[in-house]
């Protein structure tokens, strides 16, 4: 028998978890990319007590609670609010005059997470003026996470971070307009809830989300292997309206994509981009379908 390295029999066997994930519960982790997945299937392996990575296999497949624990593990769920404030001060500074000539504004946050950054684009388009004419629709793949974002309750802890991110930002009154802080917790403000839609969405199997003027995907893609990302990025182009803006993390690019024709950079620093006009890009790109009213776009 030839002899085989523990980290081709681990491939072998981390290949065989995340098929048997896909089929049986049709998360698609396949094409995630591979250290970080494996460090936590690692984890979850060692606090489960087992030796080997594929006794996971009969629990995944049979044990629901089991499979929702590893939901959790998969999926990183940290975020804060204005989170890099000098991106939200790029929007304020680059970005809001433009939203500014928009009578309807639809803004699509994909992998919001727990939701601390959709809301604080909610104040921020407050701030600016826009909020009454924008609607965000916040979409992640975690139900739990959407959970806690649709209550938009938080750790009064997290508050003193999160009120330096906001002045960073160039906020423009005083945070704690923002919520009510209430044992220990701090629950949002009612008023920036009511444009927002939280919603289940997948990156990965679900298809293109409106017609929208702005979509911010930030700290999601460092998590796909390329050509997963090469499939959101085009699904991205596809989901923006004419000319409308994309919005990265400070780690990620559209660089090595073949969707990077579809974009001119705004800030390249910020990873601000902006759909080309029609006819400009190399790629032709097709028209979405709105799931509501259609977000009014730049000719
Ligand atoms: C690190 S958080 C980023 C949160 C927020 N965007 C931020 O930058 O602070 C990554 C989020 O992406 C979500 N995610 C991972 N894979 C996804 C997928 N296939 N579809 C939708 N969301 C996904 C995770 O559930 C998690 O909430």
């Amino acid at each position: 028998m030839s002899k085989m390295h523990c980290k081709d029999i681990e491939r072998i066997e981390t290949d065989i978890l995340l098929e048997g994930i896909f089929r049986r519960w049709g998360y698609d982790f396949r094409n995630y990319s591979r250290a970080s997945l494996q460090r936590r299937l690692n984890l979850r392996m060692g606090l489960s007590k087992l030796n080997h990575l594929s006794e996971m296999l009969p629990k995944l497949l049979h044990d629901e609670e089991f499979f929702d624990q590893l939901l959790m593990d998969l999926s990183v769920t940290v975020t804060e609010m204005f989170r890099d404030p000098r991106f939200y001060a790029a929007l304020r500074g680059q970005i809001a005059s433009t939203l500014r000539t928009y009578p309807f504004i639809k803004i699509w946050h994909a992998g919001c997470a727990t939701g601390e950054e959709v809301y604080s684009m909610a104040i921020l388009l407050k701030e600016e003026g826009l909020y009454d004419r924008a609607h965000i629709y916040a979409t992640d793949c975690n139900n739990h996470s959407l959970e806690i974002a649709r209550q938009g309750v938080y750790a009064l802890d997290s508050i003193q971070t999160y009120t330096g991110n906001y002045n960073a930002a160039g906020g423009g009154a005083s945070f704690s307009d923002y919520y009510h802080a209430k044992y220990g917790s701090a629950k949002i403000s009612d008023g920036l809830k009511k444009n927002i839609t939280f919603a289940h969405h997948n990156l990965v199997t679900d298809g293109v989300f409106g017609e929208m003027n702005m979509i911010v995907c930030r700290n999601v893609l460092i998590y796909f292997d390329n050509t997963l990302q090469d499939r959101v990025l085009t699904l991205f182009c596809d989901s923006l309206c004419h000319r409308g803006f994309l919005c990265l993390g400070t780690k990620e690019t559209i660089d090595f994509s073949s969707a990077r024709d579809c974009f001119e950079t705004v800030d390249g620093k910020q990873r601000i981009f902006r759909a080309l006009a029609r006819g400009t890009a190399a790629r032709a790109v097709p028209r979405a379908v709105a799931p509501q009213a259609a977000g009014v776009c730049e000719s």
